[in-house]
């Protein structure tokens, strides 16, 4: 008896362990999720909150934002994204913005 809940328990903190982070895009109401640029945005930008709606800002604005994330990054000690990631992310958002 003793045993078989000990296994029980295992088992069921083996499960939620795996549990996978809620910051990862859920949904299919993001633009263009076939293209490379939304997969590096879905990548890049899930790593500390659900990515935004591209719609969310003008183009001009998403040119902010990302340079905040950038420091965003530097902060939490992820490295800042490279040029050409950054670019391609940033044409996604621009592509589909405001
Ligand atoms: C290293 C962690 C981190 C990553 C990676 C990150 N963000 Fe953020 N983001 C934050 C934090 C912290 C805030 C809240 C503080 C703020 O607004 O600056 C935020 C807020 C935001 C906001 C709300 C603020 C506003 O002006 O509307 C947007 C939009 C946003 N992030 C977009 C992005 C995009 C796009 C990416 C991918 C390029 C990204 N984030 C990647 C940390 C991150």
């Amino acid at each position: 008896m003793k045993i078989s809940s000990l296994c029980l328990l295992l088992f069921l903190t083996a499960c939620s362990s795996q549990d996978k982070p809620t910051t990862a895009v859920t949904n299919n109401l993001y633009p263009d999720q076939t293209s490379t640029g939304f997969k590096q945005f879905s990548k890049q930008c899930s790593i500390c909150h659900r990515p935004p709606m591209p719609n969310q800002h003008t183009a001009l604005e998403w040119r902010g934002v990302v340079d905040l994330m950038q420091q965003h990054r530097a902060q939490a000690g992820y490295g800042a994204m490279s040029e050409a990631i950054k670019k391609e992310v940033l044409s996604y958002l621009q592509a589909h913005a405001k």
